[in-house]
């Protein structure tokens, strides 16, 4: 086991690690406080050392090192996790492995439409990347100025383009990363087809950096659309965005890119705590929709006689569509600021899961009743990829309670609340994590609702390809 600091093996495996690394290679004291925060601030992380390898042969090196001395590593991308799988919360005697030097697009090849980019490289940049060069690469969430895309596959993000694109495993054809031993798996080659045995790719993606760090990934790009029409309609239930959808699919085949469920509760956050967010409609409604369409030309009066029809038989109550890019972006910032929005209310749970799209009303009702039975005038705000049936739940303490007296009053409702909606989520046959992944958050959640089978083999797994334990220790399952 690592000894205390400063003299111990931790203190040996560090001066390795300088020495390998060089004096730009790492960083330690006050320099490493970035990487320890946790965007919700539901955590501290804590560690003595961050790692800042420039090529895949250092991130060999270091995790050789980590190897031998059997110390802990975390993988880091750009640190924007929400259920804390790149912080350590109980050990400091860990090195940090942060992708970021390593942020180049590698290539582009337009004529098997895909690019190559290394781990580091953030979302944003390599979306820019393909763009130069006339395609896209769809996967959108509201951190890809920040988020990089080995943190996107290690946790196999989702976002608001999954219905069309899937999640980033499905946009993944190769990859390049480093296994617990430190031999470097490599396989980039943009391959639609290879049956060749284990498929040690989508091993990787998602393992949150418990089997491996992912240096780099193929990607697979996508056509830019002629034409994209955006637009945010009130409907009455969350039934019937799900019956609307369908209709819409039959309509407009699968130029349907995006379906966000919001909630009145959650627009009157946005326009109450970002000032200059506009509500867009006449009147309120109980649920919103805004939909994105990404088609060929035409597509706009497509959409625009298909609305028509659902607005004239009743399932739309009001409707706007984007006439410019400024009114679309001011329609996707009410979607986008909504957990800004709620983290400024005071949520006292934020949730991620996932139930079969026709049980949606079901979870939903579920989640209000299993809440009223903790306590009654607990508001809820629920909203998300109604498309994908992943919707997040914000709970907020009574109306003029602050988060901060309600936690103090009432400690124990806080798990109790996220344990209710867990509840709801399995009642419905769901998942306990949708898109944000296990991390250190979940663990207990992940040991009591997943399949026992699936459990003992993911610990098989971790256990013969990382027997010391090295590899993001404490992320899927505890210590
Ligand atoms: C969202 C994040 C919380 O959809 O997943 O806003
Ligand atoms: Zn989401």
């Amino acid at each position: 086991m690592v000894e205390s600091a400063e003299t111990g093996t931790f203190a040996k495996a560090v001066g390795d690690l300088k020495k390998l690394l060089g004096d730009s290679g790492w960083k330690e004291g006050s320099d490493v406080a970035m990487y320890l925060d946790d965007p919700r601030g539901r955590f501290k992380g804590r560690s003595n050392l961050v790692a800042l390898p420039k090529n895949v042969s250092e991130v060999s090196e270091i995790v050789k090192i980590c190897s031998e001395y059997k110390l802990p590593l975390i993988p880091y991308g750009g640190g924007t996790g929400v259920v804390a799988g790149q912080l350590s919360i109980d050990n400091s005697d860990l090195v940090v492995v942060s992708l970021e030097r390593m942020n180049k697009v590698r290539e582009i090849s337009a004529e098997n439409s895909t690019l190559v980019a290394e781990a580091g490289c953030i979302l944003a940049n390599l979306k820019a990347a393909a763009q130069e060069k006339g395609l896209i690469f769809p996967l959108g969430m509201a951190s890809e100025g920040s988020c990089r895309i080995g943190g996107n596959l290690a946790t196999n993000a989702g976002g608001i383009q999954v219905l069309r694109h899937g999640n980033a495993r499905d946009l993944c054809v190769g990859i390049e990363a480093v296994l617990p031993d430190g031999s470097i798996f490599s396989e980039l080659a943009p391959l639609r087809k290879n049956n060749t045995g284990y498929d040690l790719r989508h091993l990787l993606i998602g393992s949150e950096g418990t089997l491996g760090i992912i240096t780099a990934a193929t990607l697979t790009l996508k056509p830019v659309p002629q034409e994209t029409v955006t637009l945010f309609a009130a409907i009455q239930s969350p039934s019937t965005a799900v019956n609307l959808l369908g209709k819409l699919r039959n309509d407009l085949g699968d130029s349907v890119d995006a379906i966000e469920l919001m909630s009145d509760l959650g627009i009157q956050l946005v326009n109450r705590h970002l000032a200059d967010t506009v509500f867009p409609l006449g009147e309120t409604s109980p649920w919103y929709l805004l939909i994105e369409f990404c088609g060929s030309t035409g597509l706009r009066e497509e959409v625009e006689q298909a609305i028509m029809r659902h607005f004239e038989s009743g399932i739309i109550s009001d409707v706007v569509i984007a006439e410019s890019e400024a009114q679309r972006l001011a329609l996707w910032r009410l979607r986008e600021e909504t957990p800004e929005a709620n983290r400024r209310e005071g949520a006292i749970c934020s949730s991620d899961t996932s139930v079969p799209i026709g049980r949606i009303e079901e979870f939903i009702a579920r989640v209000g009743a299993n809440l009223e039975a903790i306590q009654p005038g607990l508001r809820v705000n629920s909203y998300g990829h109604i498309g994908d049936g992943n919707i997040h739940h914000n709970v907020f303490p009574p109306e003029g309670t602050s988060k901060a007296d309600y936690v103090e009053q009432s400690p124990d409702n806080i798990e109790a609340v996220r344990m209710a909606i867990n509840e709801a989520t399995n009642d419905c046959n769901g998942s306990i994590s949708a898109e944000h992944g296990i991390g250190r958050l979940k663990t207990n959640d992940l040991s009591r609702f997943a399949d026992p089978a699936k459990l003992s083999v993911m610990k098989k797994i971790k256990k013969a390809l990382d027997p010391d334990n090295i590899m993001n220790p404490g992320a899927l399952f505890d210590r």
